[in-house]
């Protein structure tokens, strides 16, 4: 355990640009079912395909049990669900985790998700106190990349067949990563 930073249990609301992070409501329920329909969110971050899927993955966000600190992204005038952001993988110790992210189709093409990565990385390098927050995206997915160039994560090389996505099939990603020096 760092000796600097504590993760709070509850999920702490954080303000950003054009953006609220914010823990997932049962009103939202229905809406994140809706955004998981979506065929590049199914097959980049798939997520629940019921609602009692979506419950259970909003108990799991919602619980902050040390390993993760995961918000849904709101609309801050209208607070309707534009996506969701999450840093996984937390290594106090390390000072480093993992970021991910979808935003729903409605959302997109207006810098919603970068401006959340951006604030959760905010999040995790001054509450949290982390070093070093990474992410890794296939290269098949340009709009993952170019969230990650936005919200300041260099790319930092090609990892081979590293990961299986949902198309069944095990995809070249880019390792991207911001330092709280950056
Ligand atoms: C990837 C995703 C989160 C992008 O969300 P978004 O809110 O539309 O992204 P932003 O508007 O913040 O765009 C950030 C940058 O990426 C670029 N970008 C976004 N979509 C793009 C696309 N389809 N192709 C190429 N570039 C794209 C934008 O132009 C912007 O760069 P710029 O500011 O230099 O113009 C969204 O498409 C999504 O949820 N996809 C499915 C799930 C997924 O891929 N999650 C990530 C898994 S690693």
């Amino acid at each position: 355990m760092s000796a600097d930073g504590v993760l709070p249990a509850p999920p702490v609301r954080v303000p950003g640009d054009g953006v609220l992070l914010r823990e997932v409501r049962e009103d939202d329920h229905a809406r994140v079912l809706e955004a998981f329909g979506d065929g590049r969110t199914a097959l980049w971050n798939p997520g629940p395909t019921t609602l009692a899927g979506v419950e259970e993955w909003a108990r799991g966000r919602n619980d902050w049990d040390g390993t993760h600190a995961s918000w849904l992204v709101a609309d801050p005038h209208t607070d309707d669900v534009l996506g969701a952001v999450s840093l996984f993988k937390i290594d106090l110790d390390q000072g480093d985790a993992e970021v991910g992210y979808w935003v729903a189709p409605w959302g997109r093409g207006r810098g919603v998700a970068a401006s959340a990565v951006r604030s959760a990385a905010a999040y995790g390098f001054g509450a949290l106190v982390l070093r070093r927050l990474h992410l890794f995206h296939a290269v098949e997915n340009p709009a993952s990349c170019g969230v990650a160039r936005r919200a300041g994560f260099l790319l930092e090389g090609t990892l081979r067949e590293s990961y299986r996505y949902a198309d069944g099939r095990f995809h070249d990603e880019h390792l991207h990563a911001r330092l709280a020096t950056d």
